[in-house]
């Protein structure tokens, strides 16, 4: 074709981007690649290697060590080696390390982008203007918290050795999540990348030795799932993160529930993509260009949910079938690609599997005609339409370029249909009024939410899921906080085993008249009996008999959860008004100082009775001064758009409290919860639980809305299953021994719940400095980022 012809046409010619130095690379190491150990290199101890393939082509680029137990336990060993010395390195000089890296990064970006394409299949511009700037500003970011880290958080430690474990879809930059924050936070790293992804991960170990970065810093150990479970199972491991699927985080959590390793879990997603009457059509299909075909849809937030408002569905429907028409699939190393390859075979087959039951569901397909290269795994861009809420590509991530659309009439039932997902990564807002969108935004359960703009990420700002997408954040200050802790709670003793309460007799409620201390459940603002019918009795240490406090079952459990959802007013209402509960609570609490340190004294004996009441007290005062100041921040991003990181409460939150400081130690956990919005249902010192009953009347008195806390008395191990099972609790606050803890852990694996406990370590509750204040409301809430864009 001419140039005069070709002018007429408009049609594209092929624009290869030069591959030459990547396969000179790949030569270099005659194609073969071994483990990055120690600052070198090294063969897998059996000795086995696998292919990685060029998923354009189908054909192999080289062959990979499959790391086994035995390398990950000699990485596992290089990491802790390196740990002492890294941490004791001044925060400027890892800084200047992350600088470096950063550095080395943006001078091999060109590399780095084609050997990321080769790779994974992904569109050259993706690579190239997207991933590897991300990496740099990852770690230029980081720098920056490395050097301010000992000024910043003077009372906080590193976890130590750090487990990550990360997915195909974006190795680099995932890679780039991870080992950021994880150096400048002073943890040593052991690294496993995907089996479908290994190779721009080792051209990062190069450039670490490059950077002089000190030998077993970071350590990067190629294999499959069994490598990765060997990393998760290591117990040189202080901390896993994980980013991949919601099965696999399932798999982690069990592999880890019964240890103290720190866990991150960065999940799957099925994000809503929400477009109201009023939104810019034409900007909302160019956001969903990039909300679910960016990456061939392989993006754990993609925006594959389309919600349409009826008024508008066929105009945008038709919108979206003529961008669809224009979007070019092909090899990927080609400029003016739109759509790559998908990474492999076995995930090609999982689009087209969960296709065909989203039209056998009842769902219409449609795909332009489009050629699709002759070779190579790939997959045409999809719009599934007429798609039922409940079908399996309504509610199942298929983490391909596969788009389900389904409509809504008014704001409220669009909420509705948002939500109505086990999961909550990210979600789109379309809508030119601002006022709408926010609030809208507001009522999303997900951890990012992007107005008019999709797909958007910095360093600067916190990324991360709500229920079954996971937990913690990658980027932003809470992001760095995932890897390190208090430096007393790292040190502080373990608990002794609890006692079984053997001395505790189960009695017919009520039935001894002797006894004047009968206190009941308190569920949705009332006392009640327990279910059961029975009480305990509770006994002072020199067995003196005190009262009878209920025994709680999972119905009371049930009922109280029921209230604490009724209740979620209180998460709405505002901080002030929150606070001026909590302050009526302490004065209330004051004016009957007396009468419940009698009490008190009763069961722990005066002096500590003394300092339980009187602390208590000050804690309450202190949430309630915290109440309207844990704000949340506003990052600005690189591009014209400011991030609203919003403090979001985690919603209801079952609380075993502790044992051993019956008043003092249940405000510890119960304020916090409160003061930022959570509803909670408690569950008091198991010995000694007869304190609680009497702060209903205050809490009556004080104007708490009946429902915001509950309070179940009982056989901990029992309401704790109850707890830790339901699937309308959202967190577990949970402070026991290491069996307890553990128990909490396991049995709330099942829907992913978030749980926060003391790792079977002591709390010194009578220390303000350590039991109260930001650590405690940090962990009793979650980071919702809304991105706004300005400018015309
Ligand atoms: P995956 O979750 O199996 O793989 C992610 C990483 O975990 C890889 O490095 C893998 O080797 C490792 N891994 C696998 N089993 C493990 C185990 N038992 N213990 C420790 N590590 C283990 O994801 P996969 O199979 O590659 O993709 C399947 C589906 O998962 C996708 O179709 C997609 O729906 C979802 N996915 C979600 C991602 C996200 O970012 N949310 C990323 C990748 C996949």
């Amino acid at each position: 074709m001419s140039i005069a012809e070709k002018f007429v046409s408009m049609e594209y010619g092929p624009a290869p981007e030069d591959s030459k130095e990547a396969l000179t690379w790949l030569e270099r190491h005659g194609r073969r690649f071994g483990l990055f150990i120690a600052g070198a290199w090294q063969a897998p101890a059996a000795g086995e290697y696998f292919d990685t393939l060029d998923p354009s082509t189908g054909e192999p680029l080289a062959r990979v060590a499959q790391g086994g137990a035995a390398d990950i336990d000699s990485a596992v060993r290089a990491a802790h080696a390196a740990s002492p010395k890294w941490h004791a390195l001044t925060p400027h000089v890892r800084a200047r390390y992350l600088y470096a890296l950063a550095r080395l990064v943006q001078k091999h970006s060109r590399l780095l982008a084609v050997l990321e394409t080769l790779d994974n299949g992904k569109p050259i511009r993706e690579s190239r203007d997207i991933d590897i700037p991300l990496v740099a500003r990852h770690f230029y970011y980081h720098a920056g918290w490395a050097q301010l880290r000992d000024s910043e958080f003077p009372d906080y430690e590193p976890c130590g050795v750090v487990g990550q474990i990360i997915p195909w879809n974006f190795p680099l930059l995932m890679l780039a999540w991870k080992i950021a924050p994880a150096l400048a936070a002073g943890n040593t790293v052991v690294l496993k990348p995907a089996e479908f992804t290994p190779l721009t991960a080792l051209l990062f170990a190069e450039l670490c030795q490059e950077a002089g970065l000190p030998a077993g810093v970071v350590n990067i150990v190629t294999g499959d799932g069994s490598t990765g479970d060997a990393l998760v199972r290591h117990p040189g491991v202080d901390k896993i993160a994980f980013t991949g699927s919601t099965e696999v985080g399932r798999a982690i959590r069990s592999a880890t529930a019964s240890s103290h390793k720190r866990l991150s879990l960065e999940l799957g997603g099925k994000s809503p993509f929400i477009t109201f009457e009023d939104a810019d059509l034409d900007s909302a299909v160019e956001g969903l260009v990039d909300g679910i075909w960016f990456n061939q849809g392989q993006v754990c937030c993609a925006g594959s949910r389309l919600l349409m408002q009826e008024s508008i569905a066929e105009t945008l429907m038709s919108k979206i079938r003529d961008r669809m028409s224009t979007l070019r699939i092909g090899p990927p190393l080609d400029k003016a690609i739109d759509i790559g390859a998908i990474v492999a075979r076995v995930q090609l087959e999982r689009i087209e599997r969960l296709v065909a039951q989203g039209v056998s569901d009842g769902a219409t397909c449609w795909q332009p005609q489009i050629e699709l290269p002759s070779r190579g795994f790939f997959y045409p861009p999809t719009l599934l339409s007429g798609v039922h809420p409940t079908s399996i590509v309504a509610q199942q991530e298929i983490f391909g370029p596969v788009l389900a659309a389904m409509t809504f009439r008014t704001p409220k039932e669009a909420v509705e249909l948002a939500n109505n997902t086990v999961y909550g990564l990210a979600s789109c807002v379309w809508s030119e009024s601002i006022n709408m969108a926010l609030h809208i935004a507001a009522q999303l359960k997900a951890g990012v939410v992007w107005v008019n703009c999709t797909n958007l990420f910095d360093a600067a700002c916190g990324f991360g899921g709500y229920r079954e997408s996971g937990y913690g954040r990658e980027g932003g200050k809470e992001g760095l906080l995932e890897y390190m802790e208090p430096k007393w709670f790292r040190h502080a003793p373990k608990l002794p085993p609890a006692k079984t309460p053997e001395a505790q007799k189960q009695v017919q409620e009520s039935s001894s008249p002797s006894i004047d201390r009968t206190v009941k459940l308190y569920i949705g603002g009332k006392q009640t009996r327990p279910d059961s019918g029975y009480s305990v009795e509770v006994r002072s240490s020199d067995g003196r008999l005190l009262g009878e406090a209920p025994l709680g079952n999972r119905k009371d459990i049930r009922n109280a959860v029921e209230a604490a959802r009724k209740a979620e007013g209180w998460g709405k209402a505002t901080a002030h008004n929150r606070a001026q509960v909590l302050y009526y609570f302490a004065e209330n609490l004051a004016l009957r100082r007396d009468e419940i340190l009698h009490r008190l004294a009763a069961i722990v004996g005066e002096k500590q009775a003394a300092a339980e009441v009187d602390l208590g007290i000050e804690r309450i005062f202190s949430y309630a001064a915290w109440a309207d100041k844990f704000d949340g921040a506003v990052h600005n991003p690189p591009f014209r758009n400011l991030a609203i990181a919003m403090n979001e409460p985690l919603g209801t939150v079952g609380a075993i409290c502790p044992t051993d400081a019956p008043l003092l130690g249940f405000l510890s956990l119960v304020m916090p919860l409160l003061a930022v919005g959570n509803t909670v249902i408690a569950v008091p010192s198991e010995r000694y639980p007869l304190i609680t009953g009497d702060l209903y009347q205050i809490f009556e008195t004080s104007d708490l809305p009946g429902g915001a806390l509950n309070i179940v008395t009982g056989h901990v191990p029992e309401l704790l299953k109850t707890l830790a099972e339901h699937d309308d609790i959202d967190a577990i606050w949970c402070h026991g021994d290491d069996a307890t803890v553990a128990a909490a852990k396991t049995m709330s694996i099942g829907n992913l719940k978030q749980v926060w406990t003391n790792e079977g370590r002591l709390i010194d509750w009578f220390n303000p400095e350590l039991a109260e204040g930001r650590w405690f409301l940090e962990h009793a809430t979650q980071v919702k980022n809304i991105w706004v864009p300005y400018g015309e």
